[in-house]
Formats: C-alpha cells, structure tokens, sequence
C-alpha cells in the first residue's frame, strides 16, 4: 500500500492495510500487482528514438557517421522533431521510467517541442541539448553559437530559483563528447558551466567509450588518460554524470572517486556496439554513484528492467565476476540514478515524503512471471525482487504516475 497526498507526495508506504486508509481517500485497489518506485534512466537520446537497431559493425565512430548522425540531422524538420518528442517520452513512461537525463537535439525548434511535450506529459527530465562544434556540418555550430544557444536554453527552460526545488523538467549541458570539441572550445563548456552549474544546470557526457575513441581522443587533446580532458577543463564533480567509462584505468577511477562525478551504466549499449564491460566492481569499492542508463539507440531497449537484467548478465560473466545482489539492481534502476542527478530527495524510492513516482506491474500479464512469484510466495523477498526485475519484460507494466499523477495507463486495460 502507498498512501499519496493531494500534492503528490507519499505519506506512508508498507502492506496492504485497511485499517491504515485516510478517512474519505480513494482507494486504487492494485492488490496482486506490485508497487516500485519508478525507475530513472540516467542516459537517454531524445533525437535517436527513430534509430533503433541500425548497424554499426562494431565501430562506435562509424554508427555514429553512418547511423546516428544523419538520424539526428533529421530532426531539422520540426513535425518529425514534435512526433520524437512524443515517441520518447511515450516509451519510457511505457517502461516505467519516471525520471530521465536526456540528450537532446542541435535544433532549438526540436528542444522546445521535447521540453513543451516534458511539461505536457508530466515527466521529470533533466535535458540539454547536444552541443558540437566538430562533426558534420548540420549538427556543428562554431563555440560563440554553441555557448549562446547553451545559454538560451538555460533561460528558457531552466527554473528560476524560488522554483528549482519543485519543478520537474531541469536543463544540463550536454556536449556530445569530447571529439566533438578540441582543448580550447570544450574549455569555453567548462567556463559556461562554471557560471551556470549554481544555478542548478546539471553537466553530462560521454566518457571512454570505446577503445578506438579513447585512442582518438589522446591523440586530439595531448593527454594520457581520456578524463583529462574533461578534467582539465572543470567537468568533474558531483553534477557531473558521465556515461560508460568502459575503459576506465586505476588512475581515472580513483579521479571520478576523489571529484564525486558519477557513472551512468549502460550495459545493453556495450553489448550492441561491442564496447566491452564497465568495471563495476572497481567502481563501487571505490565508492562511484552509479546509475542506469539505455542509452537509445546504441542501447537497444527503453526497459530499465532489461538494462538491470544485462547488467547482471555481463558481471557475472566477467572476468573480474561481480554477481550483483537484486537489491544493488534495484538500487541502480532507482534511487542510485536520482543521486546522479541530484534528486534522490524528491524520487526513487518509497520514503514518506518523497513524490510518489510510482511504477504498477501487473505479473498475470506474463503468466511464467506470475507463476514464478506465487510459487516464491512465502520466501524472501530477495528473491521475489530478483525474479521480478529479470523477468518482468514489458507487457507487464500497467500503469506509471509521476507525483501521483497517472502519466501512463496501458491502453487495453
Ligand atoms: N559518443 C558520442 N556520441 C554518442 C552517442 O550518441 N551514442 C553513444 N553510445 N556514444 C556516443
Ligand atoms: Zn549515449
């Protein structure tokens, strides 16, 4: 049972219980469904929601030229731009997701559409646009631009003061990664940021993605490790949230360790593009934030669940083997990313006081899961959660609230 305010917030949570239902409350009566806090995906990209399941052939450089940038291109137009606007924020309230960092577009009428749908739909997002200064000509505006554009949108859409605390949507800076910019201009992002991080714009990229690319970026920036180069620019910290560190060493683990910069874990991306496997273990005896993301289109899958069930799969197969607990996977799909984005006192799990962003499963929809968790009735809940998050699929979520409110409902219900 989850007892929700009129504002949204959750009063109590626990067992079913009659007895404890406020005098004159509505009563949703969900029983023989489950009640998660909803999950919160740490790394999304709004403009490749068109480009799921495009080959790359194992090269992140070339998806990216061949695949991704010219899907992008195509949100210039601005009806294809509102309709991806719509299509992504639908299938993640699909999933369950409640909370998203999202890149966004290079086109300002494309960011308007994601940020005006956002507010529509009711989602809590942290989104920023995709900032280039190197790559192909539609995508790529010089660094004065770049900045200005950075800065509108900051003004647009970012809240005000008196307002940050409550509102749902927040702006970050985004620029794409570090060869999309050389050691001068991504420091001119470094300075922005520096001006704009107090007022609570949040900071993330791509980090050590792939091997090729860390070798690409030694070479263009003159550094050893691949996180010197945001480092030397002021991009580490405890706003900053960088994606994959796949092919992270000692001494950039313990650098993320000693800035408090967080690590969003996108394992279904590593395992389309062939990137390899984050070192989690590592990570976390080093006390890194971590979160999860899907990282659409490179990661094939909205489900944050199924993010959770690759995550598992891959360090467990590993070679350093690290079986994560069904709780450090619950942990990762929710409250650990709403700590990546600062919001872990608003969203990600069931405290009283928190909103209630709430995910319902309904298990009769999948009937192996439902027959698996009525056979584990009277055991732990351990392994109730485990067989849950690997095997919920989609089908099973039937409804998605954000502060309450019912963002999502499946359609046939
Ligand atoms: N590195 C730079 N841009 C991207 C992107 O769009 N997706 C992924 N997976 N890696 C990137
Ligand atoms: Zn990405």
């Amino acid at each position: 049972m989850v007892v929700v305010s009129d504002a949204g917030q959750i009063s109590a949570a626990g067992a079913w219980n009659q007895s404890s239902v406020p005098e004159g409350a509505a009563v949703h009566d969900h029983r023989g469904q489950c009640i998660l806090p909803g999950f919160v995906d740490t790394h999304a990209h709004y403009p490749q929601v068109n480009a799921l399941h495009t080959w790359g052939g194992g090269s992140l450089l070339r998806w990216l030229d061949h695949c991704i940038f010219p899907a992008e291109a195509e949100l210039a137009d601005p009806s294809i731009a509102r309709m991806a606007a719509k299509d992504v924020i639908d299938a993640m309230l699909a999933c369950g997701t409640t909370t998203a960092l999202i890149y966004g577009s290079q086109f300002s009428a494309a960011q308007d559409a994601l940020f005006e749908e956002l507010h529509a739909q009711g989602m809590r997002a942290v989104v920023g646009r995709t900032a280039m200064v190197n790559g192909p000509k539609d995508l790529t505006a010089p660094i004065d631009e770049t900045l200005r554009l950075c800065r509108e949108e900051i003004d647009r859409w970012h809240p005000r003061a008196e307002a940050l605390d409550d509102a749902l949507v927040h702006v970050a800076l985004v620029p794409r990664f570090a060869l999309s910019f050389d050691g001068e201009t991504l420091g001119a992002i470094g300075e922005l940021w520096a001006d704009v991080r107090n007022r609570g714009v949040r900071f993330t990229t791509h980090l050590s993605e792939n091997p090729e690319e860390v070798e690409a970026v030694r070479r263009a920036f003159g550094v050893s490790h691949y996180l010197d180069a945001y480092d030397a620019c002021g991009l580490l910290g405890p706003r900053s949230v960088l994606a994959h560190a796949v092919h992270c060493d000692d001494h950039e683990i313990a650098r993320l360790a000693e800035t408090d910069s967080a690590v969003s874990h996108c394992p279904t991306s590593q395992l389309f593009l062939g990137n390899g496997t984050m070192p989690i273990a590592k990570m976390m005896a080093a006390g890194i934030r971590l979160g999860l993301g899907t990282d659409v289109a490179a990661g094939d899958t909205f489900s944050l669940p199924e993010v959770a069930n690759a995550a598992y799969k891959v360090h467990v197969g590993a070679s350093a083997r690290q079986a994560l607990h069904p709780a450090e996977l619950l942990h990762l799909a929710t409250i650990g990313g709403a700590g990546l984005l600062g919001l872990s006192h608003r969203t990600g799990n069931l405290d009283p006081g928190k909103d209630a962003d709430l995910v319902i499963i309904d298990p009769e929809r999948h009937p192996p899961l439902a027959g698996r968790l009525s056979g584990l009735a009277a055991g732990s809940p351990v392994d109730r959660l485990f067989a849950l998050l690997m095997g919920m699929g989609r089908e099973t979520i039937v409804r998605t609230l954000v502060r309450g409110r019912v963002v999502w409902q499946r359609r046939d219900r």
